[in-house]
Order: structure tokens, then sequence, then C-alpha cells
């Protein structure tokens, strides 16, 4: 908090405040701290104080942020029934979180009280310590003067709030980590500040590939994680993978379907281990084949939650393999 709050004030006794900008009258400074550091003589400098301020300059960024699981953290209705509308304050520390640079990259955020609907927002993620935009590179002739800072371009960032169920971990000992190939890489690549993952069905479909083969009397299903930098499902103690057969009949009808394996983190108060799969791991499981079956289809679904049923809008359908057992 230091750097920023003595870098302003420094400002402020230079300059006149209207309306969230500050106009810096006199000399350069080349103290460095701060806000003060960009007073140039006769620059208006901006106090970086919500999302809001950055949305006329990068309209493309907030339109793939805006309606982000980042901007919906503090008001998405799965978040507020589970934290019992915050009053678990636990959850508001990476939910509403005060800037990452302030408590430090890697370490737990702390929370906020202000911009409820920004929940992570552009002053989460690119505000300094001392006030000013942190980039990956330095563009001092740009309106807000980013200065590039190696953690925020790197995994760190994202540290302060995803590794609570270690997937910044599982991602450092995947061959990714050894490739130099980044949560951004994955993450922000095509979809930019949307951070799509988990709610959108190619991301899903691009982590698993499914393989049925019929072997020795045996129906034999294998999932490989060939897309997801972690494990497949990661983080969320709620995420739920399932490998589910049937054998059809005459008209291609399944009338059970029966699962093969789940892939899972437990709640803590739920027997069972961590079966989730790790990134470039494969698993296989067998079924018995009943008498006179003559094809099996297998099929893998994706659940936001434990409890979701096929045919649920919390369900997804990844694969469907059809095979003869003749
Ligand atoms: C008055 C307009 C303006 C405002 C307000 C503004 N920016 Fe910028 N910003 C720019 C321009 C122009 C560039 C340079 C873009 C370029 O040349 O590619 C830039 C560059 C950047 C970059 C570096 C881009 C790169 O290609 O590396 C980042 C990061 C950034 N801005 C973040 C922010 C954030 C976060 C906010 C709000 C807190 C903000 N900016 C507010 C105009 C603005
Ligand atoms: C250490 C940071 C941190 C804390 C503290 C935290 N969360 Fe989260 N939460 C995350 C991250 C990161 C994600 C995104 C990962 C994911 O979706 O699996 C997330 C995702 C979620 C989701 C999934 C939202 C969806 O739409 O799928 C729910 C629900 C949730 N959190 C509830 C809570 C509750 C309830 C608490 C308090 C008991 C809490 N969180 C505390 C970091 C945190
Ligand atoms: C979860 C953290 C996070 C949030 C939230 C976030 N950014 Fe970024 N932003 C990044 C990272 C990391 C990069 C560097 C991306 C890369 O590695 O290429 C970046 C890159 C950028 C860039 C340069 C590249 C580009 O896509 O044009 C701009 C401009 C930018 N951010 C502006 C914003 C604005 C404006 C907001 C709010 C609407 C915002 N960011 C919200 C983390 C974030
Ligand atoms: C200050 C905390 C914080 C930081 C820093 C942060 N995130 Fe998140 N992230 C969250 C929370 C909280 C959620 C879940 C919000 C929800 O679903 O309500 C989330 C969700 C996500 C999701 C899931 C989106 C979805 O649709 O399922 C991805 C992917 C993600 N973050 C990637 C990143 C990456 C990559 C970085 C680093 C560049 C990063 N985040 C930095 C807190 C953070
Ligand atoms: C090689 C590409 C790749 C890399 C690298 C990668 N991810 Fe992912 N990530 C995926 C895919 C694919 C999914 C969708 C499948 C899933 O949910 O596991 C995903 C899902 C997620 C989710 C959604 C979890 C949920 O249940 O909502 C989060 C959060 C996330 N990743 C964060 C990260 C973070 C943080 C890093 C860096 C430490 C990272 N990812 C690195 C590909 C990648």
């Amino acid at each position: 908090m230091n750097g920023a709050v003595r870098g302003v004030g420094l400002a402020v006794i230079a300059g006149v405040f209207v309306g969230g900008w500050l106009w810096v009258r006199g000399e350069p400074e080349t103290n460095g701290t701060g806000a003060a550091h960009a007073a140039t003589a006769g620059v208006k400098v901006k106090m970086w104080q919500s999302s809001q301020q950055c949305k006329s300059c990068h309209q493309k960024v907030w339109d793939e942020w805006y309606g982000s699981h980042h901007q919906i953290a503090y008001t998405n209705p799965e978040v507020r029934r589970l934290s019992e509308d915050f009053r678990i304050k636990d959850c508001q520390a990476c939910h509403l979180p005060r800037q990452v640079a302030l408590t430090g990259f890697g370490k737990r955020s702390l929370p906020r009280q202000t911009r409820p609907n920004e929940g992570v927002d552009c002053i989460t993620c690119h505000l300094a310590a001392d006030g000013t935009i942190m980039g990956k590179r330095d563009m001092p002739k740009a309106p807000c003067a980013p200065k590039a800072n190696a953690d925020f371009a790197s995994v760190n960032m994202c540290a302060s709030c995803h590794n609570q169920h270690q997937t910044t971990d599982q991602w450092r000992a995947s061959k990714y980590a050894k490739e130099g190939k980044t949560c951004h890489d994955c993450h922000m690549g095509k979809f930019g500040h949307g951070f799509n993952a988990a709610h959108d069905t190619a991301m899903l479909r691009a982590a698993g590939e499914l393989t049925v083969e019929f072997a020795a009397g045996e129906l034999k299903m294998t999932l490989f994680n060939k897309g997801a930098g972690h494990n497949f499902p990661t983080e969320e103690r709620h995420r739920a993978l399932d490998i589910e057969y049937g054998f059809p009949d005459a008209k291609g009808e399944v009338a059970t379907w029966q699962r093969a394996y789940r892939f899972r983190q437990p709640y803590r108060d739920e027997p069972g281990e961590n079966t989730q799969l790790p990134a470039m791991a494969k698993k296989s499981v067998s079924a018995k084949v009943p008498e006179g079956a003559e094809r099996a289809k297998v099929r893998l679904w994706y659940r936001l939650n434990p409890f979701a049923k096929n045919g649920d809008k919390a369900s997804t359908l990844l694969e469907e393999k059809e095979i003869s057992l003749r």
C-alpha cells in the first residue's frame, strides 16, 4: 500500500485533482514513486481506481472480459449461493480481490469492499503497487504508460488465486511448464480476456481424448488428458468427469447407462481419493460384456457439479463412441 499512497500523495502536492484525473504542473519527477514518476510537465496523470476507466480506450479487451467468469466472480449466482451471499467472509478474498501486486504475486489475495460488479478486474491484475499500469512491455508513449513487469506476465500472477486446489502446482509438474507453455497460452490465446475454460465446450473437448476397444472379451475405455495443462478436471471440487457405457438393443437404444469411472477430487468431507487425470496421463478401465451384446456405446460427460444428471444444464456430453463387439 505504501508505494501507491506515497506516490499519489506526492502527485497531489504538485497538482489539482479533477474527477479522477490529476493535472500535474511543474517539472518532471524522476524519483520513481508511482504516479509522481509519470508526472511530467503539463501531463495529466490518472489515478487508476476502476476498470471503467480503461473501457473507452480498450473496448475490445473490455468486451472479452465483460461477462467472463473473472468479471462475474462476485455476482455469480452459483458462488453467491455457496458463500451464503458472501456471509462466509473467506470467500471474498479471490472473488472480490484487491490488486494482486499489493498483496504479492503468488500470495493469497485480500478482499476489497468496492466495485462489486467488477470481480477480478483490470485493476486486480494490471495495477502495480506504485499505482502505475503493468504490462508485458514498456510503452511510455501510451496514455496509460504501461511498464513491463515479469511477475505480472508470469504464472505467479495466476497462482495468487488459482493454487488453492493446486492447479498451478499441477501445471508446474507438467511437460507444459518445461516447454514454457503457460496458462496464458491456452487460456488467453483464442478468446483473450475471456479466459475460456470449463464453461466452454470447445475447451473441454480439447482436454480429453476417449478411445474404446473390444479386447479379450472386455470393453476397454481409455481417457487421455491430451490438452489440459493440469489435471482434468482441475480446481473446483464440484467438477466431475464420467465415462459411461451401455449396450444398445436392436433399435440402437441403451436401456441403462453404467458408470465405468469418475474423475474427481472429492469434497473435504466426502470419502475417496483424488482421481483427477494429470496432464498427459492416461487412464483405462474395463467392463464385462453381457451375453449376446453386439454393440457397445461409450460416453464422456463433463459435470460442473457432481450431482448433475445426464441432460441437466450442468452436464455436457463431450464424446460418444460406438463399437461392434463381434
Ligand atoms: C486514454 C486511453 C487509455 C486509457 C484510459 C487506458 N489505456 Fe491502456 N493503452 C492505451 C493505448 C493507446 C495503448 C497502446 C496500444 C498499442 O500501441 O498497441 C495502451 C496500452 C496498454 C497496455 C499494453 C498493451 C500491449 O500491447 O502490451 C496495457 C496492458 C494497458 N494499456 C492496460 C490498461 C489498463 C488496465 C487501463 C485501465 C486501468 C488502461 N490501459 C487505460 C490507451 C489507454
Ligand atoms: C484462494 C482463492 C479463492 C477463495 C478463497 C475462494 N475461491 Fe471460489 N474460486 C476460485 C477460483 C480461482 C475459481 C475458478 C476455478 C474453477 O472454476 O475451478 C473459483 C471458482 C468458484 C466456483 C465455481 C463457479 C462456477 O460458476 O462454476 C464457486 C461456486 C466458488 N468458487 C465458490 C467459492 C466459495 C463458496 C468460497 C468460500 C468458501 C470460495 N469460492 C473461495 C478461487 C477462490
Ligand atoms: C486475470 C488477470 C487479468 C485481468 C482481469 C485483465 N487482464 Fe489484461 N492482461 C493480463 C495478462 C496476463 C496479459 C498479458 C497477456 C499475454 O500473455 O499475452 C494482459 C494483456 C492486456 C493487454 C495487452 C494485450 C491485449 O490483449 O490487447 C491489454 C491492453 C490489457 N490486458 C488490458 C486489460 C483491461 C482493459 C482489462 C479490464 C477490462 C484487463 N486487461 C483485465 C491479465 C489480466
Ligand atoms: C485475484 C484472483 C485471481 C487471479 C489473479 C486470477 N484469477 Fe482466474 N479466476 C479467479 C476466480 C475467483 C475465478 C472464478 C470466478 C467465478 O466463476 O465466479 C477465476 C476463473 C478463471 C478461469 C475459469 C473460467 C471459466 O469460465 O471457467 C480461468 C481459465 C482463469 N481464471 C484463468 C486465470 C489465469 C490464466 C490467470 C493468470 C493470468 C488468472 N486466472 C488470474 C480468480 C483469479
Ligand atoms: C495446454 C493448455 C493448458 C494450460 C497450459 C493450462 N490450461 Fe487450464 N485448462 C485447459 C483446458 C483444455 C481446460 C478445460 C478442461 C478442464 O476443465 O480441466 C482448462 C481448464 C482450466 C480451468 C477451469 C477449471 C474449472 O473447473 O472451472 C482453470 C481455472 C484453469 N484451467 C486454469 C489454468 C491455470 C491457472 C493455468 C496455469 C497454471 C492453466 N490453466 C494452464 C488448458 C490449459
